[in-house]
């Protein structure tokens, strides 16, 4: 029978079945799939793996040191790079969503192919595609646009590298449970999903490390309320968007003119459809009242109460 320990111990043995003594690279996102992918090859394979963190300067407070000490301690052998400059310079006076994402995927693979070449050559490249991956990109084109699309974390089709994927036959609930038996602490191991482009995508317009540092102040609120209030694992996702509206406010005896935060959580299956979630009103007022207290470019806040369809998730 399928018990999360026989699953690790079979991965375990057709990763080393199939590398051999040969090195592999593995991208690490900061999500459950590439995370596990990291402590399960490190298990299997200890020093063979090099895993390659890019930071590219779009995440939320903290997340880098976050996986690194989640990871380090049990042995994955982990390269983190700060190549936010790199990102930051690439994404300067580009407001178009798609235009940003398309950056954002091509600097992606300019760094780490840096890191590649630095530490290479590497014979093998693991990857975490999860079993409905596979059968996404077996649906025709369509089906497979979307998935590149939306992958900005994957990279293409490299045929210098021998792929890597012990994932390709488990569901996302299997890859849960593999994590929780190789240590992946809980705060990742039940992460919400999070977008490869990150935050670049819930700054509306240009993006500027001021910006970005104002939404990560702003995110950081919500998601931490979130928890506190015992709510994180009944929403499918939330997020915090920094809008270019800027309006009147009124702080002590002075009139503000700052900008304005949208907060969003859904629920949903598989993030196609979603529908609102409707957070208690204590919860909305005590996050507003932190966010305009503690972050003083913000001056207003506001909850998105749309479902997808019509709207998506995401606000680009
Ligand atoms: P939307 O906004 O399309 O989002 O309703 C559905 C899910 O996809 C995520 N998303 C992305 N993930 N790269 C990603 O890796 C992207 O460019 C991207 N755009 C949206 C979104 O966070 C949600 O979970």
């Amino acid at each position: 029978d399928w018990t999360p320990q026989h699953i690790v111990d079979e991965l375990i043995e057709s990763v080393r079945a199939q590398v051999g003594s040969g090195r592999v690279l593995l991208a690490i996102s900061g999500g459950v799939d590439s995370s596990t992918l990291g402590l399960l090859l490190a298990r299997a394979i200890g020093e063979q793996l090099t895993a390659v963190f890019i930071d590219h300067g779009l995440l939320r407070l903290g997340e880098r040191e976050q996986v690194e000490s989640a990871l380090r301690p049990l042995g994955v052998n982990l390269v983190t790079v700060d190549a936010s400059e790199q990102f930051l310079s690439a994404l300067a006076g580009v407001s178009d969503p798609e235009q940003k994402r398309k950056i954002i995927g091509r600097e992606f693979i300019r760094a780490f192919d840096r890191e590649a070449e630095k530490y290479g050559p590497f014979e093998f490249l693991a990857q975490g595609t999860l079993y409905p991956d596979v059968i996404e990109s077996a649906g025709g084109e369509g089906a497979a646009n979307i998935k590149s699309h939306h992958n900005v974390g994957g990279l293409p089709e490299d045929l210098q590298y021998k792929l890597v994927e012990p994932f390709r036959y488990l569901f996302k609930d299997e890859v849960r449970e593999v994590a929780a038996l190789l240590g992946l602490p809980e705060a990742i191991r039940m992460r919400h999903p999070f977008p490869g482009p990150g935050l670049a995508i819930r700054i509306l317009g240009e993006v500027t490390r001021e910006k970005l540092d104002i939404l990560q102040r702003v995110d950081d609120l919500f998601i931490s309320g979130l928890r506190e209030f015992g709510l994180y694992d009944q929403v499918w996702q939330a997020l915090a968007v920094l809008t270019p509206i800027q309006s009147v406010g009124v702080m002590g005896d002075y009139r503000t003119y700052g900008y304005t935060a949208a907060l969003r959580a859904v629920t949903s299956i598989d993030g196609m459809t979603a529908e609102f979630a409707r957070l208690p009103y204590e919860f909305l007022e005590t996050v507003s009242n932190r966010i305009v207290n503690q972050v003083h470019e913000i001056n207003r806040v506001v909850y998105d109460v749309t479902s997808k369809p019509p709207a998506t998730i995401e606000w680009e």
